[in-house]
């Protein structure tokens, strides 16, 4: 477990001090409990304590993510898929925190993060939500009719995600910023999802839709 920690300090490092220049350090939950290994500590200081998010480094809630889909996206980013652009902070240094992890420690960090448990978010966008409703029968397909995901298609689960968070992603898979590595399969398949989402209205409202799925 030192290992993980010595490996990612100096990438935390680097993003800590370009946290500071937007907030207060003492804004950053550092989880207290020392039965958990120092990497995941280290998680918690951009994803908060027991993995509940941290909207101020952009650092989404990782509790009651699915295991197969938080795998994937480690490897994701170990494998330069997601946050290589310089100008998309959160995502970049997300990457060079993870991304010198092997297949083991990461096994290792699914089993601790596991052992948090999910929180309901809370809504930070409005929309028209049935509006919203209309623009989802083309996600449904994907993502399952009541957004609880479909791990065959490699689509992971939308209730219970930071509204925020989604909407980043949204925009990110719009402008390409994630989705376009040419072995990113499931990002290709997510940028034509998008074709869906005309304008930010639209992601806005689908958003809010999904916020009152359960
Ligand atoms: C320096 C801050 C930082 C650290 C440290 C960090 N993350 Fe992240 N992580 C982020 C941010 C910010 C994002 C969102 C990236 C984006 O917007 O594309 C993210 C995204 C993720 C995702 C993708 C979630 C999704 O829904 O696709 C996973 C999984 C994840 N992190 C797990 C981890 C784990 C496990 C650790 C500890 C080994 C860790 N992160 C350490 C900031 C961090
Ligand atoms: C053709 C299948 C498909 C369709 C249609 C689709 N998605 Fe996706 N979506 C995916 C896949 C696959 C992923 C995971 C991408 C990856 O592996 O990085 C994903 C990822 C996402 C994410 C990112 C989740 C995270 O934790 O980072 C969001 C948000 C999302 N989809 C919302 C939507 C919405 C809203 C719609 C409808 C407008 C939609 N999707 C339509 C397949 C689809």
């Amino acid at each position: 477990m030192t290992k993980i920690s010595g490996k990612i300090t100096a990438a935390v490092i680097v993003s800590l001090l370009a946290m500071q220049q937007s907030a207060n350090a003492q804004q950053y939950e550092l989880l207290e409990s020392s039965n958990q290994p120092l990497s995941i500590k280290i998680c918690a200081t951009c994803h908060g304590s027991y993995g509940h998010g941290n909207p101020v480094v952009g650092g989404p809630s990782l509790a009651g993510l699915e295991p197969w889909y938080i795998k994937k996206q480690l490897q994701n980013f170990r494998s330069q898929y997601r946050g290589t652009q310089v100008d998309y902070l959160p995502g970049f240094e997300m990457r060079a925190s993870v991304e010198t992890l092997s297949d083991e420690e990461i096994e290792s960090l699914l089993v601790s993060i596991q052992s948090w448990e999910a929180r309901k978010p809370v809504a930070t966008i409005s929309g028209d939500s049935s509006h919203g409703s209309e623009l989802y029968a083309s996600c449904a397909a994907c993502h399952g009719a009541s957004g609880e995901g479909n791990e065959l298609l490699g689509a992971p689960g939308l209730v219970g995600r930071d509204d925020w968070y989604m909407l980043r992603q949204l925009k990110i898979f719009k402008s390409g910023y994630r989705g376009s590595h040419p072995d990113d399969s499931g990002g290709a398949q997510m940028r034509v999802g998008m074709q869906a989402l005309q304008s930010d209205q639209d992601m806005n409202d689908v958003l809010a839709y999904i916020g009152t799925l359960e």
